[in-house]
C-alpha cells in the first residue's frame, strides 16, 4: 500500500485524518513566491523557467506539511501553445487574441506542435519528481475545454462568460470545433505530464456553472469524459480529480458519467448533501471558504473542523472551495492545518 495519503483517499479509502493541500498553494500570499516571481520577470516567464517553476511549487511545502504538490503552470498555456497571443496584465488578469470565427480557428496551430511551447512544463514535472519528498505526490493539471474556451473567445476573463455563451448560440459549429481542438490539445498535454511524472491529474472547469443545464452534459461532461477515457487508455490506474465549479446538482451526474475518482467541491456545495449524494461513490475534495484564510480566528478553526467532521465517514481530501487569495495570511494556513489534524 502506498504511503501517499492523497492516493489512498482517491482510491476510496476513508482515512482517520484527511490529506490536505490548497488550490493556488504556490501564490502571491507567500513573500517567497513574490520574490521568485520578481526574479523571473513576469508570471509567464516564471511558468516557462523550469527551475523557478519547480522552486515556487516547493515553497509552500517547506512552510507547511501539505500532502500534495501541484505543478506550477496555468490553464492558459494551452491556448498559447495553440498559437493564441497571451499576456498577463498586472492587476487585471489575462489578455488573449480572440477566436470567434472559422478564420480565427484556422489560424490556430496543430495539436502536434504544442510541445514546442510546452516542453519546459514537462521539464518542471521531471525536476519535481526528483525533488519532492517520497510521501508527497505531484498533481498535474489542465483547464477543462469549456473554461479554456471562455478565455479564448472573450480574450480575457469575464464575469458571466457571455461572449462564449453567445458564440455557442450564434455559431455552434465554430464553438464545437474550438472545444474539440482544445480537448485534443489537453489530452496530449496531460499525457505528456503523466509521462514526465505527474501522479494525479486535475481538470479545472472553473466556469462550468455558467453552462445552461441543457448544455452541461455536452460541454462539461462529454469533453471531460473524452479526456478521462484517453488518459485511462494509456494509464488505467491514474487518479483524476474533476472540478466542475458551481455545477450544483450536476456534480452527481458529472461524477457518474465521467468516472473521475475525485470531485473538487466549490464553496457553494453543502457538505451534508455532498456526503450523502457524492461521497458514497467518489472521493470528495474541499471545500472551505478561502475567505476564512483572510479572516482567521475562531471562525477559521470552527469551519475547518466542521468540514472535516462532515466528510469523516468517507474518502475526503481537505482543500478550499477555490484558490487561496493574495490577501490571505500565511499564519492562518498553519491554524487551518492544526484544526484539520487536531
Ligand atoms: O498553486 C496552484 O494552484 C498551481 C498553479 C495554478 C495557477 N493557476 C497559477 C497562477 C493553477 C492550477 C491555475 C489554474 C487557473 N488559472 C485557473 C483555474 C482555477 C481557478 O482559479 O478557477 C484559471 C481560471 C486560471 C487563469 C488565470 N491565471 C487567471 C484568470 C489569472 C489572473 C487572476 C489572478 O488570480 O491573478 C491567472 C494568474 C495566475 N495563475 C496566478 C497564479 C499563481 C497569479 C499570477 C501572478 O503571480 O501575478
Amino acid at each position: 500500500m502506498t504511503d501517499k495519503l492523497l492516493l489512498r483517499a482517491l482510491a476510496g479509502e476513508t482515512l482517520p485524518t484527511p490529506p490536505v493541500w490548497m488550490m493556488r498553494q504556490a501564490g502571491r500570499y507567500l513573500p517567497e513566491y513574490r520574490a521568485t516571481r520578481a526574479k523571473a520577470g513576469s508570471f509567464l516567464d516564471l511558468c516557462y523557467t523550469p527551475e523557478l517553476a519547480a522552486e515556487v511549487t516547493l515553497q509552500p511545502l517547506r512552510r507547511y506539511a501539505f500532502d500534495a504538490a501541484i505543478l506550477f503552470a496555468d490553464i492558459l498555456l494551452v491556448p498559447q501553445a495553440l498559437g493564441a497571443d497571451l499576456t498577463f496584465v498586472q492587476g487585471e488578469g489575462p489578455r488573449l487574441s480572440t477566436v470567434t470565427s472559422v478564420a480565427d480557428l484556422a489560424r490556430l496551430g496543430p495539436v502536434d506542435d504544442i510541445d514546442e511551447t510546452l516542453s519546459p512544463i514537462y521539464e518542471t514535472v521531471r525536476i519535481l519528481r526528483r525533488e519532492l519528498p517520497a510521501d508527497v505526490p505531484l498533481i498535474g493539471f489542465a483547464g477543462a475545454p469549456w473554461t479554456v474556451a471562455t478565455y479564448m473567445i472573450a480574450g480575457r476573463g469575464t464575469p458571466d462568460q457571455a461572449p462564449a455563451r453567445r458564440l455557442m448560440y450564434s455559431d455552434r459549429a465554430t464553438f464545437e470545433a474550438l472545444l474539440d481542438r482544445i480537448t485534443d490539445a489537453t489530452i496530449h498535454y496531460l499525457l505528456q505530464q503523466v509521462r514526465a511524472g505527474a501522479e494525479v491529474i486535475k481538470i479545472f472547469d472553473s466556469w462550468a456553472g455558467a453552462l445552461p443545464g441543457t448544455e452541461f452534459a455536452k460541454y462539461a461532461i462529454a469533453p471531460a469524459k473524452r479526456i478521462v477515457d484517453a488518459l485511462r487508455a494509456e494509464h488505467p490506474d491514474l487518479p483524476i480529480i474533476g472540478f466542475p465549479r458551481m455545477a450544483g446538482g450536476n456534480y452527481a451526474r458529472f461524477a457518474v458519467e465521467t468516472g473521475v475518482q475525485g470531485l473538487a467541491l466549490d464553496t457553494s456545495v453543502d457538505p451534508a448533501w455532498a456526503a450523502d449524494h457524492l461521497q458514497p461513490r467518489t472521493c470528495v475534495q474541499g471545500n472551505l471558504d478561502p475567505l476564512l484564510l483572510v479572516q482567521g480566528g475562531q471562525a477559521l478553526t470552527d469551519k475547518t473542523k466542521e468540514t472535516v467532521r462532515a466528510f469523516a465517514n468517507g474518502p475526503h481530501i481537505f482543500n478550499l472551495g477555490h484558490g487561496i487569495t493574495p490577501d490571505a495570511s500565511p499564519d492562518n494556513v498553519h491554524r487551518m492545518l492544526e484544526a484539520v489534524r487536531g
